[in-house]
């Protein structure tokens, strides 16, 4: 689809991946509308990119964004948050507010945007997931499901939106992306390899998705790989990943 001139709405854009997609989606044209909940840092964002700042809580108030925002031609659900430990030592609370942001806020706004896509035979859904959605990572076992459930219902959507004209979907596979992603989580990424990649690379990613109808993107695209092999042969990848840490 093209995205000159359309009204995008990007949660999460305060930081990180959704920044950077902002400023890839402005400069590419398109009418913003930038969801967050640190109102200094959105409107930091806002004022670079031209778009419109709504502060606030995806988990809370879904239903007030996407009045705010609508008609919305393209939604990037990208909000999230993650945390990394044990699972049994996983506090109260925790799961909850990890399956509310990452999973049911973006069920949430599409349920309430998509119904005007439709109508208007124009629009496309971006939901930011996570290579952990593709397969399960030990020590993240609650942000791997609530992703692999975004997963999931993205493909559902499409299968539903099959008969759709003009409406699409993409999932995007981000690996390990230099953000305050993992600081904000309390456990710092310290593995050598694989490196961190620059958030403009998933924008980049993200905006091709959206130009194409593609219905799957990982960045980096090797990525794919570990899915594919995961999904034909679980006992295989899951040994390999063991050895290889
Ligand atoms: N970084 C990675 O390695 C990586 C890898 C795979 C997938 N991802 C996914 O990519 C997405 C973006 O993450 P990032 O790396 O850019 O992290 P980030 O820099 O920490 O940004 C996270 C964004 O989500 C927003 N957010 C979190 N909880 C929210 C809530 N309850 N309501 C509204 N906004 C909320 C934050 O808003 P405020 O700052 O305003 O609170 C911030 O704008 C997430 O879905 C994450 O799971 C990241």
């Amino acid at each position: 689809m093209r995205i000159d001139g359309a009204r995008v709405l990007i949660t999460g854009a305060s930081s990180g991946i959704g920044a950077a997609t902002a400023r890839a989606m402005a400069a590419a044209g398109s009418r913003l509308v930038l969801a967050g909940r640190d109102g200094e840092r959105l409107r930091a964002v806002a004022a670079e990119t031209g778009g419109r700042a709504v502060v606030g809580d995806v988990t809370t108030d879904a239903s007030g964004l996407a009045g705010e925002a609508a008609p919305v031609d393209v939604l990037v659900c990208n909000a999230g948050e993650g945390w990394a430990g044990p699972f049994a030592r996983m506090p109260a609370g925790r799961v909850d507010a990890l399956v509310a942001v990452n999973l049911t806020a973006p069920i949430e706004l599409a349920r309430l945007l998509l119904p005007g896509m439709i109508d208007r035979r124009r629009g496309h859904l971006v939901f930011v997931a996570s290579i952990a959605g593709a397969v399960g990572v030990g020590g993240e076992a609650v942000y791997s499901a609530a992703k692999a459930g975004l997963v999931v219902f993205a493909e559902a959507l499409r299968d539903e939106l099959s008969g759709s004209p003009g409406v699409g979907v993409s999932v995007v596979f981000p690996g390990v992306v230099a953000t305050p992603f993992f600081a904000r989580r309390g456990v710092p990424y310290d593995r050598r390899w694989p490196a961190p990649i620059p958030p403009e690379r998933v924008a980049r990613g993200i905006v091709t998705a959206i130009r194409r109808g593609r219905s799957e993107c990982y960045v980096p695209g090797w990525l794919r790989l570990p899915a594919r092999l995961r999904g034909a042969a679980p006992g295989l990848f899951h040994g390999l990943a063991r050895r290889t840490g």
